[in-house]
């Protein structure tokens, strides 16, 4: 792997801008699931013993504004504990305010600065942006695989202005998804599931060349249940995609991929998300809202698992965090990691929900080959696209 690694540089006294992906599950203020900070540490860890001072930035969610609900501070707790060290917040990521507390550090500080995406420009991978970011630090250092396919101002363009270097988390991620995934051994079936539609559909008509069989659940199922017609009554999907969509189905045609929707589905009928309702998908009604798979579906996804080889999984199944649209995710999920540790199935798991949603099923990292931070960066790994973040690193 050719790209500048951070361990034998001399980061003494330098102050380093490291960008992490600290979008985690937060519920009620809370980290609800810590793993994306826990593989970030060793790399802070590095970076304290090196004596340098350490600038963590990150985005969180999607936001239009700033959205209190969206800030980074819900973070500060559970990082400075899992470091047993303090961390600083400063509730804001470029200008004179972040500036005097970056003046103020001495060697081994560490502050966290407030969500990246607040400025509409770190998406639109502005220079300007990312110069105001460099103007803070002496080196970069990209420990982020998980949004390491987005090409933004924290990812890509700060690698114009600022030596740059790749962290541990993203080291290991390229080093064990290369050795963890060969398209040798068929069949390979892979999961993809969860809300992010619209990231997602594109990597699909890659995928779709290279695997066996395409499983679909949760938001990306209800568009291609819509797309041949069924109606889907009130649950989520994306609209303006059908052109893609016609694109995954023939290029799954043309490479010999069978493409898995539910035949049946738990649904929440009224709104009413405490207990679900078993349908065919046929049978939708307009008020429904699908929110996982039925047993039909389970058996079918399960024997697909049982004759493959290889297991790629992105996105829950269904809407886990919900206990009664669980057990599609978590049936799964339980054999998979049965079939891995009986050495029938090489197993790689990747994205914030996916991590979630193994927790949920009382599982770890050991119950799979492989557990990856990346959700659209795992399926970009996948479908072989340039990776802007890795790409950069690279130019190095
Ligand atoms: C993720 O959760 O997959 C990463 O944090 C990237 O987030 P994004 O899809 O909002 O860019």
């Amino acid at each position: 792997m050719n790209i500048p690694s951070i361990e034998n540089c001399n980061f003494q006294d330098k102050a380093v801008l490291l960008r992490v992906d600290f979008n985690v599950p937060i519920k009620n203020g809370k980290v609800h699931d810590a793993t994306r900070i826990l593989r970030a540490l060793p790399t802070i860890q590095h970076l304290v013993n090196a004596g340098a001072k350490i600038i963590i930035i990150s985005h969180f969610g999607s936001p239009k504004d700033r959205d209190g609900g969206l800030s980074l501070k819900n973070v500060v707790e559970t990082l400075s504990h899992l470091l047993g060290k303090e961390v600083k917040f400063v509730d804001d990521c470029v200008g004179e305010k972040v500036q005097r507390a970056v003046d103020a550090m001495d060697r081994g500080d560490i502050i966290l600065l407030e969500n990246l995406r607040f400025y509409k420009e770190e998406e639109q991978n502005s220079l300007n942006f990312a110069k105001q970011l460099a103007s803070l630090a002496d080196v970069y250092v990209n420990d982020a695989f998980s949004c390491s396919h987005r090409a933004h101002a924290s990812i890509s363009r700060i690698t114009e202005l600022l030596s740059s270097y790749a962290g541990f988390c993203l080291q290991d991620e390229l080093r064990y998804l290369e050795k963890a995934v060969s398209f040798d051994a068929k069949p390979i079936t892979a999961i993809v599931g969860g809300a992010k539609i619209s990231t997602k559909i594109k990597m699909l008509i890659k995928l779709a060349e290279k695997v066996d069989y395409l499983v679909l659940g949760g938001a990306i199922a209800n568009n291609f249940l819509l797309f041949n017609g069924v109606n889907i009554g009130k649950s989520f999907f994306q609209s303006g995609v059908d052109g893609l969509l016609h694109d995954v189905v023939d290029t799954a045609n043309k490479n010999n991929c069978k493409i898995i929707v539910p035949e049946d589905a738990l649904v929440a009928v009224n709104s009413d998300y405490s207990t679900g309702t078993l349908r065919k998908t046929e049978s939708i009604l307009d008020d429904d809202i699908i929110l996982d798979i039925g047993p039909q579906t389970l058996s079918t996804i399960s024997s697909i698992i049982a004759s493959s080889k290889t297991l790629l999984w992105n996105g829950p199944i269904g809407v886990f965090e919900h206990s009664a649209f669980a057990n599609g995710t978590v049936e799964v999920m339980r054999m998979v990691s049965r079939l891995t540790h009986e050495g029938k199935l090489t197993s790689v798991i990747g994205g914030g929900d996916s991590l979630s949603a193994v927790n949920a099923a009382g599982l770890t990292d050991k119950d799979f080959t492989y557990i990856s931070t990346g959700g659209g960066a795992f399926l970009s790994w996948l479908s072989g696209d340039e990776m802007p973040g890795v790409a950069a690193l690279h130019r190095h």
